[in-house]
């Protein structure tokens, strides 16, 4: 008797569930890890401010009617914001923005490396080969033809040019963020298989770096990098998300602001708050539905 109840309550509960609003497509499964463009969007201190120019705005006689027409112009470096530095920015005849092939662009498996704590201690912190090893012990190896994401905690200060930059002044040796090791990068370069690498301060090299041999080494193999990565980075799990980023197609383009969105697989992505009461709803549904049902067989 009791196997008819479960197959009544399961049976009962296919019919129902799916018509919660609780897929694996749920809007918390998306995330944007980008910032966005405006006056006030960081850039890197020797570049232009963004600026949006609106040259109309307003109603226009048209004929017999008056229509609304709103028409704008950017200025912008290309490096501005969350930007994608493609493989050209450090290494002679490589890849464009234009050039990245669209599979290493859409839907890479994503491995995130924390490295909060020894940011917080140390400003200028250098993602090392250690940490990438501790990982690993966690979570395997980093996935083939991923993109790393390193999570430094600086988009916390975003956009407060002083915290992020560690100065306000266009003077380069003054700016103090933390970054990847040069070591750490060739490690990678040589024992793994990525396509992009990107993080959450201003720079993959950090901020007293001088010759940007980590942008260097990873440029070389035409691995993109993306810098200033948007604080809800910290809603990835280590391992099991994917991310996609379409960049502007600018031809002999170094770099491009980017959307950088990522989704987190269905089984690391915790049943919502917010959906949590449709499911018991639904449950409590289908539980009294099977009661009623059996009554009616066994009578
Ligand atoms: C419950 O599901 C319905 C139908 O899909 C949906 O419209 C509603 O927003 C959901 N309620 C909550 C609290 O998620
Ligand atoms: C355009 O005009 C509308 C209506 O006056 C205004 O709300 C909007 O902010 C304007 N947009 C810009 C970018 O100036």
């Amino acid at each position: 008797m009791s196997i008819v109840i479960v197959m009544l309550i399961r049976a009962v509960w296919l019919l129902i569930g799916p018509s919660v609003g609780c897929d694996a497509t749920n809007a918390e499964s998306i995330v944007d890890l980008s910032h966005p463009l405006n006056s006030q969007t960081l850039h890197w201190p020797e570049a232009r401010d963004f600026e949006l120019r609106v040259t109309q705005n307003g109603t226009v006689r048209r004929g017999e009617t008056n229509i609304w027409i709103q028409s704008d112009e950017i200025y912008m470096a290309t490096h501005t914001g969350t930007h994608l530095d493609a493989p050209c920015h450090f290494s002679r005849g490589k890849w464009s923005v234009a050039d990245i092939p669209i599979i290493n662009l859409v839907d890479r498996p994503v491995a995130v490396i924390d490295v909060v704590a020894q940011s917080v201690a140390t400003r200028d912190y250098e993602l090392s080969v250690d940490d990438i090893h501790s990982w690993e012990k966690m979570n395997g190896q980093i996935p083939d033809n991923s993109v790393i994401l390193v999570r430094t905690g600086w988009a916390r200060f975003w956009p407060k040019k002083l915290e992020y930059f560690g100065t306000e002044t266009k003077e380069i040796p003054l700016l103090h963020f933390p970054g990847v090791h040069p070591s750490a990068a060739q490690w990678i370069v040589d024992n793994r298989q990525i396509v992009g690498i990107g993080i959450d301060s201003p720079s993959i090299d950090h901020g007293q770096s001088k010759q940007y041999k980590s942008h260097q080494i990873l440029n070389a193999k035409n691995i993109y990098l993306l810098e200033n990565i948007a604080q809800t980075i910290h809603k990835l799990p280590a391992i099991g998300s994917s991310l996609t980023l379409l960049p502007l197609k600018i031809e002999g383009a170094s770099g491009t602001s980017v959307t950088v969105i990522a989704r987190i697989d269905a089984k690391h992505t915790s049943i919502s708050a917010k959906c949590a009461p449709n499911l018991s709803l639904a449950f409590m549904l289908s539980l009294l539905a099977s009661f009623v049902t059996l009554r009616y067989i066994i009578s």
